[in-house]
């Protein structure tokens, strides 16, 4: 039975600003309401026996509600002005006599001192916690870093990503996740209601929402740990994020990667290599129509994450141009360099 769990992962602030405010203008008195509704763009159905994320319907994911609507103006009275016309500020009153021996300080000394040592204790004891799992948006990943290892493996459409996945896999025990191979096996599967979105966005090389992608590769992290039974815990994350939102979501809900392996390989190459690939493999974006718009959506939307990342010193990069043996070598020494002998 799926039970709904929206709440833990979704952005949501509700009612915000509902403050009530009397105000007088032209002698008439009224109420102004403001409230603000963001609705979450990321409700997810968790199956409560087996934990799988249940995928939203196609259409809602194309309608993402986002209304917000900018807070108006307030009106305040300007009764100050109305009246008399006598714009002198009337006099101060008079000091109170004895005012002196009235106000007793030693009260708000006792609360300031106690509220300062009830600080400098919960300080202490913050330092002597062990670190949570939660992120900086405050929501717990699916899996934790501490216990499960996640590379992404980026690069331009024909960069080599698969054929390099397969021999560390061969070599260091990894699980590898081909984000592509997901969504086609998704395509392929008998009464997927994404069947059709997925075959759009492929064959027009644009990136498939990323709901669809960050749901198929939770859940196969999932059956991967359940079926090894918490042996395979080092995860490839091949071709993906290709997108900022696919980055930040999946660090957000499923688990922070430790790295960014990027295979970097000049566009002629990629092209002569996919095109070659193209007489056998059968795939509908293997043409050169296709190609190009896949080299556009690398470019103008995937790059922005290597930068990202490279930005928080996350990137390991390798030139991917030579021949398949030499850039396997240099991989291996570069990620021994960053991760150690064992990988
Ligand atoms: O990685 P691969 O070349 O197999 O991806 C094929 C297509 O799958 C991409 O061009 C894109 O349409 C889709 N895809 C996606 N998001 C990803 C990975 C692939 O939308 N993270
Ligand atoms: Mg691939």
């Amino acid at each position: 039975m799926a039970a709904t769990a929206s709440g833990r992962h979704a952005w949501r602030q509700l009612m915000r600003d509902t403050s009530r405010r009397s105000v007088s203008t032209n002698g008439s008195n009224f109420l102004r309401y403001q409230q603000q509704l963001y609705r979450s763009p990321f409700s997810r159905q968790v199956s409560s026996s087996s934990g799988r994320v249940a995928l939203r319907s196609p259409s809602s994911l194309l309608r993402q509600q986002q209304q917000q609507q900018p807070l108006g103006q307030r009106l305040y009275s300007s009764e100050s002005s109305q009246g008399s016309g006598n714009t002198t500020p009337p006099p101060p009153p008079p000091p109170p006599k004895n005012s002196r021996s009235q106000v007793k300080f030693w009260p708000f000394v006792v609360v300031i001192a106690l509220g300062s040592g009830g600080y400098m204790l919960l300080v202490n004891n913050r330092k002597e916690m062990p670190p949570t799992d939660k992120n900086a948006q405050g929501a717990t990943p699916a899996f934790s870093p501490s216990e499960v290892t996640v590379l992404f493996v980026l690069g331009g459409p024909g960069a080599g990503k698969g054929t390099q996945c397969a021999r560390l896999v061969n070599d260091y025990h990894f699980k590898h996740l081909s984000a592509g191979d997901l969504l086609r096996a998704e395509q392929n599967r008998p009464g997927s209601q994404y069947g059709q979105l997925i075959k759009d966005y492929i064959k027009d090389g644009l990136i498939v929402p990323m709901e669809v992608t960050v749901a198929l590769l939770e859940n196969a992290m999932r059956d991967t740990i359940t079926e090894s039974k918490g042996a395979t815990n080092k995860f490839l994350i091949d071709g993906f994020p290709r997108k900022m939102d696919q980055a930040l979501k999946f660090e957000e809900i499923v688990c922070p990667a430790k790295l960014v392996l990027f295979y970097d390989c000049p566009e002629a190459e990629m092209e002569r290599r996919l095109l070659e690939r193209g007489k056998t493999s059968g795939r509908a974006d293997d043409n050169a129509e296709s190609i190009r718009k896949r080299f556009r959506t690398f470019v103008e939307t995937s790059m922005p994450v290597v930068d990202h990342y490279e930005k928080e010193n996350r990137v390991v990069k390798v030139d991917a141009t030579a021949t398949p043996d030499k850039v396997y070598a240099t991989t291996q020494e570069k990620l021994k360099n960053v991760l150690g002998d064992k990988l």
